[in-house]
């Protein structure tokens, strides 16, 4: 496949900015103050607030690469995935496919940046129609899909065998994105990444309690890497949010076990909510649960009556909302109150 014929002439005869750390005693190149603010700000994390941060994120880059057993040359980072789905867009441009309903952030980027887009529905059981999606594959030929795996809003992953067939049948560029991952199951597509040249994972630190970081990461061959590359803004990522996630990713055990707690308290709430009458939930592999109920605008204002926020989906999924997983307390709590609504 040649990834350089898939870019935008704009954007293929680019160069990168060029914002490589050159070690020096003195650095006077980069129109920065020489006087930082000592005290609270900079002792947080050692950060020299004066400074523009590492451009590459290299710390926070190996770390990463070590624990995923990837090259640091596969990474790309982006202030969130939402700034990777925006890069990927403005690098590749339209069409864009993706199946419906997904995570909202294609469609909206796609649109904003005058790119056509294309939706195909799920099945009935919310996996990609997959006679329907190769079709329009092979007949709109887009440059860039989408699969949100596990799916937002639905929670499911779709199965390995059809996302592989899009990745094999299609000319352009298959973005598995697998923010939910670490509440899933399967294993994901990192192991495939070697195979198949068009094939980009997405990965998020928001879903493993890192939000407030802004840190998401894009996983491909060094040649998307370096087309992508042309278009971040040169420091996407602030000091902080590095400094601050490359210390708590080496506390590991402690990921692993709130990983762990959303898990279990996923299927306890998938159990509850099953034998409550009127309300249909669908099992999930992510950190929160679809269900259907006959009258959503009243569940959910009920809920929210009583302190309770969850999605109202209805727009997207008929008669759908989405509850999210918190903690044990707070899932017994929602339990109690949609058990009262519903009753
Ligand atoms: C499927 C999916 N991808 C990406 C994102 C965005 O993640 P980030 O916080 O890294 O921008 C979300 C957020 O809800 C999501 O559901």
């Amino acid at each position: 496949m040649n990834i350089r014929k898939l870019v935008k002439k704009e954007v293929s005869s680019l160069k990168a900015y060029n914002a490589k750390e050159i070690p020096c005693r003195i650095k006077l190149d980069a129109n920065e103050s020489p006087y930082g603010f000592s005290g609270a700000v900079e002792r947080i994390a050692g950060i020299r607030t004066n400074r523009y941060p590492d451009p590459e994120a290299k710390a926070l880059k190996l770390l990463i690469a070590k624990d995923l057993k990837i090259k640091p040359e596969n990474f790309l980072f982006g202030n969130g995935s939402d700034e990777l789905i925006y890069y990927l867009i403005t690098t590749f441009g339209g069409p864009v496919l993706y199946p419906v309903p997904t995570f909202t952030m294609y469609g909206i980027i796609c649109q904003a940046l005058g790119g056509k887009k294309i939706e195909v529905p799920l099945d009935k059981d919310f996996d990609l129609d997959i006679d329907r999606f190769l079709l329009t594959v092979r007949k709109e030929r887009p440059k860039l899909i989408f699969l949100s795996s596990p799916n937002n809003p639905t929670g499911n992953c779709f199965s390995a065998e059809r996302i592989l067939k899009v990745i094999e049948v299609s000319r352009g560029i298959v973005i598995v994105d697998e923010a939910y991952q670490p509440f899933a199951s399967e294993t994901g597509m990192l192991p495939l990444l070697a195979d198949y040249r068009n094939l980009v994972i997405m990965r998020t630190l928001s879903k493993i309690g890192l939000a407030a970081l802004r840190l998401g990461f894009m996983i491909a061959h060094p040649e998307i890497i370096g087309e992508v590359n042309k278009v971040r803004l040169p420091f996407n990522l602030n000091a902080f949010s590095q400094a601050v996630a490359a210390a708590a990713l080496k506390r590991k055990g402690e990921f692993r076990a709130s990983i762990k707690t959303i898990v279990s308290e996923r299927e306890r709430l998938l159990e509850e909510m099953e034998r409550i009458g009127g309300i249909l939930p669908f099992p999930s592999e992510a950190n929160f649960i679809l269900f259907r109920v006959s009258d959503p605008a009243r569940v959910y204002t009920s809920l929210l009556k009583k302190g309770i926020l969850v999605r109202n989906l209805n727009d997207a999924v008929r008669g759908c909302l989405r509850v999210t997983v918190g903690t044990p307390k707070e899932n017994t709590a929602f339990l109690r109150e949609l058990k009262k609504i519903l009753l």
